[in-house]
């Protein structure tokens, strides 16, 4: 099949690169045209592990393209997906300027019938805004679909291969029979394609996200709980998940959400309910709360030196929103470092991979180390931010005789407050019994 992806990002990445293993001739589309350049030459723009073989195979096989000519993508095309950036509004609300933009040019290069696909995550009503953009200069006949994309950095390339379940908000059978022939080979294990209509299918992205943040504050929420009454949130966390009806997923309490999509969608979605009237309540409680709970780990660092961080250096591991990706879009890391920062502090940071994205973020106002243990080299407490996996297990023996003061304060509670104590650290996680955990904020 013949299929143009607008928009080049993360999602837009990975759905091309996805779809041309399977046999289509994808073209990808881009503003960016740094991006467009490096990509020709098989450099991934981003991290992503599984991604730029992907990419090499198809483009040396000549079935997947890279273009700054969004026109020319689209003419063609049978299957046009739209998966551009909607980043926040002033309001809260999705931005949906590039989306529109899109739209525009769909409608004024369309050549032939084809399938329109919003893949990026937009409010409902937005299939219904792009139709009628499109319908202003389209020559040809074509059906919008909403194909809300449910990826997880990290793990993207494995996640659109293997999907739980494929939605498909269709309004016409053509949509639905060439959107079930495209994603046939993605469901061959009998996962399901659940179709629906559109204005569902763009509800059900929205309240996907919305769940999975509500799990993450309600367990920073009862982790401080945990905190106080002296329960260890990971022996809660592993009670309440074996129970079939809460499963043992996104239940880890840490510093806070971040990422390009919780923060964003739980706003817009809030956004969409203010508009209609409706009250979503639950929702701001856990915007509330992970904004408080992005404060926790600068209060328990600033509660091991009495309150005051003036002149002290920080260690801190991990830049990155979440393992295995470069994403710092809302990272905590980015929270923690300002709060340093404007407290008087330094800081040396290390991230497997994100250092590159930390410099074009942050710049020279922080020292980027070379290793881990390179990031403790005179600093007076170390704060674990990402749970990369080369983190779980360091030396401590290394970590202890570097660090002006044994102070560790984990934000993922990779280590064991028992050990932590015996080894002869000043020591505090998230949510973990009062006896165990040496600090308290
Ligand atoms: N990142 C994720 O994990 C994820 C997961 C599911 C859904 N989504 C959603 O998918 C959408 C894209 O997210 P992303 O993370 O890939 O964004 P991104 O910012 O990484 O990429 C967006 C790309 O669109 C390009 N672009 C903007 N305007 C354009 C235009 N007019 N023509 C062509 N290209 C244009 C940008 O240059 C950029 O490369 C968002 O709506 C997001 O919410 C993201």
């Amino acid at each position: 099949m013949r299929v143009a992806v607008i928009g080049t990002g993360y999602v837009g990445l990975v759905v091309g690169a996805c779809l041309a293993e399977t046999g289509n001739d994808v073209t990808c589309a881009d503003v960016d045209a740094g991006k467009i350049a490096s990509l020709r030459e098989n450099r991934i723009p981003i991290y992503e592990p599984g991604l730029e073989d992907l990419v090499e195979r198809n483009q040396t096989q000549r079935r997947l393209f890279f273009t700054t000519d969004v026109a020319a993508a689209i003419s063609g095309a049978e299957v046009i997906f739209i998966a551009v950036g909607t980043p926040p509004d002033e309001d809260g609300s999705a931005d949906l300027r590039h989306v529109l933009t899109v739209a525009e040019a769909i409608g004024k290069n369309l050549t032939k019938e084809a399938v329109i696909v919003t893949k990026s995550t937009v409010p409902v009503g937005t299939a219904t805004r792009v139709r009628e953009v499109v319908a202003r200069s389209a020559l040809h006949p074509f059906h919008m679909c909403s194909n809300p994309e449910f990826l997880k950095e990290g793990a993207a390339v494995d996640d659109f291969m293997k999907p739980d379940r494929v939605v498909l908000g269709a309004e016409s059978d053509h949509a639905r029979s060439v959107m079930a022939e495209l994603y046939a080979p993605f469901v061959r294990t009998g996962k399901p394609i659940i179709f629906m209509d559109i204005a569902s299918a763009e509800m059900t992205k929205y309240a996907a996200n919305a769940m999975l943040a509500t799990r993450i504050s309600f367990m920073n929420e009862i982790a401080a709980l945990c905190e106080r009454v002296g329960a260890d949130v990971d022996l809660v966390r592993k009670g309440i998940g074996s129970d079939n009806r809460i499963g043992p997923s996104f239940l880890f309490p840490g510093p806070g959400y971040g990422g390009s999509c919780f923060p964003k969608d739980v706003k817009a979605l809030v956004r969409t309910a203010r508009d209609f009237g409706v009250s979503l309540s639950v929702l701001d409680a856990v915007e509330d709360a992970n904004e408080r709970q992005k404060r926790r780990l600068f209060e328990k660092l600033a509660a091991a030196f009495d309150g005051s961080l003036k002149g002290k250096h920080i260690a801190v591991w991990g830049l990155a929103f979440k393992p295995n990706t470069d994403d710092m879009r809302e990272a905590p890391s980015l929270s923690l470092i300002e709060a340093l920062l404007g407290a008087g502090a330094t800081v040396a940071a290390h991230d497997p991979v994100a250092m590159h994205e930390g410099k074009r973020r942050l710049g020279d106002v922080i020292r980027y180390a070379s290793s881990n243990y390179d990031a403790l080299e005179g600093a007076d407490a170390l704060v674990i931010v990402t749970d990369w996996n080369e983190y779980r297990h360091p030396d401590f023996g290394r970590i202890k005789s570097a660090l002006r003061r044994p102070v560790v304060i984990d934000g993922r509670n990779l280590y064991s407050s028992e050990r932590m104590r015996a080894l002869g650290f000043i020591y505090a996680s998230i949510g973990r019994a009062l006896v165990a955990d040496t600090v308290r904020a």
